[in-house]
């Protein structure tokens, strides 16, 4: 029996950082071991060309990086499929018929293109590609008939505009494609080291490849309850963001422990952020083992997508026969 499919995707934007990682990868873990799906995970570089085109040096390499970054948090191949969009050439190909079916209102309302042209107002993105954004995502996802698609909540307008398009294409042509359902996950509320959002442009980013004093040394430097002046005042973990990383990765007995030492001003933060470097270190062990295995062996990594090449164009190809026979082209 053919278990359901679902399929993610995310810009390759190189090494992954926490954020990254409890945000979106860790929920594409989960699914992937409980077993119950198959599971589709590509590297988006045609997306990143919708704002990145003038500078398009990087994108190989940082794929690449993405994807090593990928298997070292235990992204499987013998239980994903792991490839890159812009190696499955059906994905072009079925974007252009669903751009002819999408009207463009649907995409001038979507809130996200109005949110990015304002965010990435330092780029020229008044482009027919960015605009269309969306309907490559839609058929990023519909190509593989996806019934979920594990995404954050800033995705949620995309995944609504696949399901437009999808109805749309069965309307007008024949039943073929699934709606897929978008799936969230709850995430930990994470941020950077400056208590702004962990993101690469900020250079707050505890990434996954940091390790030994580069990690004990950015922890330290990790915001705490800034009310909290001396080690005299109680803290308030709630608002610590070096408590939500104690949430994760420390044992739930040290939680309350830290929790109530804080309160009661028992622990500095210096203190405290020195055991969550440690507890961070060992909760990265693992992947950090996995990550020197690919990194020594980056053959292995393109074998691996070379793989994911060829298993994930078996049902492209098959999806685009039936759409071809659909729409009498
Ligand atoms: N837009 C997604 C992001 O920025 C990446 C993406 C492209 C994607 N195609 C997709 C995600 C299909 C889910 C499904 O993160
Ligand atoms: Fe945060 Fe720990 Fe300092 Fe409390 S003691 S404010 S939990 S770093």
């Amino acid at each position: 029996m053919e278990k359901k499919r679902i399929l993610s995707g995310m810009r390759p934007t190189g090494r992954l950082h926490l954020g990254n990682l409890h945000g979106a990868l860790a929920n594409w873990v989960d699914i992937q071991n409980s077993g119950t799906y198959d599971c589709f995970y590509f590297v988006a570089d045609w997306h990143a060309l919708t704002s990145d085109y003038k500078d398009t040096d990087l994108i190989k390499a940082y794929s690449l990086d993405m994807v090593v970054d990928w298997l070292s948090v235990g992204l499987d191949p013998a239980k994903s499929v792991l490839f890159v969009q812009s190696e499955v050439k059906e994905h072009a190909e079925l974007y252009l018929i669903l751009s002819m079916i999408t009207p463009l209102s649907w995409l001038e309302r979507n809130p996200t293109y109005k949110e990015m042209q304002e965010e990435l107002s330092n780029k020229d993105i008044g482009t027919f590609g960015f605009l269309g954004y969306p309907v490559l995502q839609a058929a990023d996802i519909i190509m593989y008939k996806a019934y979920g698609v594990p995404v954050g909540v800033d995705q949620l307008p995309h995944v609504e505009l696949t399901r437009e398009i999808a109805r749309r294409f069965n309307f007008l042509y024949k039943e073929i494609f699934p709606i897929p359902e978008p799936l969230l996950a709850e995430v930990p509320k994470l941020l950077g080291l400056d208590g702004r959002k962990m993101s690469k442009s900020y250079d707050n980013s505890i990434y996954l490849r940091d390790r030994g004093d580069v990690l004990r040394q950015k922890i330290s430097s990790m915001f705490t309850d800034p009310q909290r002046m001396r080690k005299t005042d109680p803290g308030r973990p709630e608002v610590c963001n070096a408590f939500a990383f104690h949430n994760i990765y420390s044992p739930s007995s040290e939680i309350d422990e830290i929790s109530d030492a804080c309160r009661t001003a028992a622990i500095g933060c210096v203190e405290c952020k020195k055991r969550l470097a440690e507890r961070i270190a060992d909760g990265m062990a693992s992947t950090h083992e996995r990550q020197d295995y690919y990194l020594n062996h980056l053959g292995d990594v393109k074998d691996i997508m070379d793989d994911g090449v060829q298993r994930a164009s078996k049902i492209a190809r098959l999806t685009m026969e039936q759409v071809r026979e659909a729409t009498k082209i």
